[in-house]
């Protein structure tokens, strides 16, 4: 990488002088680098979006001030690329979401922070990038649907995993463009993920938590849709393609399951979800393609105490041609790290994701960059490591259990979550 030069300090008349020498030639280094001129595009593009009021990042990043104070400890998370959050491998897949820095933007931090962190001159003071209020997109909803009461976070230290029922009480069936998950409390909200009943026969899981015995009967009701959408800290809404929407059933309900982070004070969490409905003709569905804990090829899916596992699963061959918008990996604190692609019956491998080190606080829908085509007779393929051993400090057992399959964080799940649209198959919109 190139470094901004340091220019010469030419003062021959002071040569003798090293401290009058070093304080001018740090003077005019400082010139060089600033947080008006270089840093505040870097941090306004890639970290303000989270780093502001209301949004999931602990403290804004938006001033001089707010970036100054903490120069170092942003040099060190910047440097060891923990932020921006991104955890999939570009050089096996790129997406439209992508986020990250450049080793030339790392390195121009790290020379602005050793240089002092001067801001600059004062009439290049770039002006601070304006959002959306209680969002991360543009468009104001088409319905906000809250959660029916607050729930109160207690402040015993633990988390809190919990299940919340929410009635849609749509009056027709509509075609979803987006899903946005606005965290009451972003602070303590972790991440959710957000499931479609319309049996009616689950309102009762209402506030009720993980460990609940009553969640067992829940589990036999058959979902309408598994996984509608997901959400973590900063995972942006996907927009579905134009024509394409998600289907949602009139009087549908919204099931919940929430993920609190631990609390030291009582804290309230309201949260909504705020649902976009296609304007336009909508010629083609957005599926959803799970591979889950029954396509493992290597069964059963038990990760013994003390062990190491790698389970693969595979898809039936696809008999259709079809259109991938996105996909997600989905495990949990066992899991350490994660690969998905297809093979089409050419033999040509389409890379889908792959994460190295999987981190179960940092989940998220990738998005491609355009539709990926995936052949008729292709097999999608995904593979899964878990560590199940005391080394793994995110081993929720001390020491470590057998863990198998289960909704519950203690327990382990193994799924692909793919949105697609059908390649040549159009539908005809209900009307
Ligand atoms: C997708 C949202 C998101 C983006 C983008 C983002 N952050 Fe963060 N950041 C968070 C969240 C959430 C936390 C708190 C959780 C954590 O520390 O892992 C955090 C924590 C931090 C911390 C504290 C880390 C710690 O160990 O306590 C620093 C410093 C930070 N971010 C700097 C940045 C910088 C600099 C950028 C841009 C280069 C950035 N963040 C971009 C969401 C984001």
């Amino acid at each position: 990488m190139k470094r901004i030069k340091k220019k010469a300090v030419k003062c021959g008349w002071i040569s003798g002088n090293g401290l009058l020498l070093l304080f001018l030639s740090l003077s005019l280094q400082a010139q060089e680098v600033t947080f008006n001129e270089h840093i505040a595009p870097i941090i306004h593009k890639n970290c303000t979006p989270c780093h502001r009021p209301g949004e999931v990042g602990p403290f804004s990043l938006i001033t001089y001030q707010d970036v100054a104070k903490r120069a170092p400890f942003i040099q060190h998370v910047t440097s060891i690329r923990y932020m921006p959050p991104w955890k999939a491998d570009p050089s096996f897949q790129t997406y439209q979401n992508e986020r990250g820095l450049t080793q030339q933007e790392i390195d121009l931090i790290a020379q602005w922070v050793e240089n002092g962190a001067p801001q600059g001159k004062a009439e290049a003071t770039p002006t601070p990038p304006t959002f959306q209020e209680n969002s991360q997109l543009l468009q104001a909803p088409d319905l906000v649907l809250t959660m029916q009461k607050p729930f109160s976070i207690p402040n015993d230290g633990t988390e809190e995993f919990r299940y919340f029922s929410i009635p849609t009480e749509l009056p027709e069936d509509v075609f979803l463009k987006a899903i946005e998950f606005r965290p009451g409390n972003p602070q303590l909200v972790h991440h959710s993920r957000i499931m479609v009943d319309t049996s009616h026969l689950i309102r009762a899981i209402d506030g009720i938590s993980e460990t609940d015995p009553a969640l067992a009967r829940f589990q036999t009701i058959p979902l309408a849709d598994e996984f509608l959408y997901g959400w973590v800290p900063g995972n942006l809404p996907v927009m579905y393609p134009a024509g394409t929407g998600k289907p949602l059933k009139k009087n549908s309900d919204l099931i919940l399951n929430i993920h609190y982070a631990p609390s030291s004070v009582v804290a309230q969490d309201q949260s909504s979800v705020h649902l976009y409905f296609a304007k336009e003709p909508i010629d083609r569905e957005v599926k959803t393609m799970t591979l889950r804990e029954t396509d493992i090829i290597n069964q059963p899916f038990v990760i013994p105490a003390n062990e190491v596992k790698i389970f693969y699963m595979r898809s039936e061959p696809l008999a259709h041609p079809i259109e991938l918008i996105s996909v997600l990996p989905h495990m949990h604190t066992l899991g350490k790290s994660f690969r998905a692609f297809a093979i089409t019956p050419a033999g040509e491998v389409v890379p889908l994701v792959k994460i190295d080190d999987w981190d179960f606080n940092w989940q998220s829908t990738y998005v491609f960059k355009e539709l990926l085509t995936v052949p008729e007779g292709a097999v999608i393929y995904a593979e899964a490591t878990y560590d199940n051993t005391a080394s793994n400090p995110a081993n929720p057992h001390v020491p470590p259990r057998d863990v198998t399959y289960g909704w519950n964080t203690t327990h382990e799940m193994m799924n692909l979550i793919l949105y697609y649209v059908e390649a040549e198959h159009p539908v005809a919109q209900e009307k």
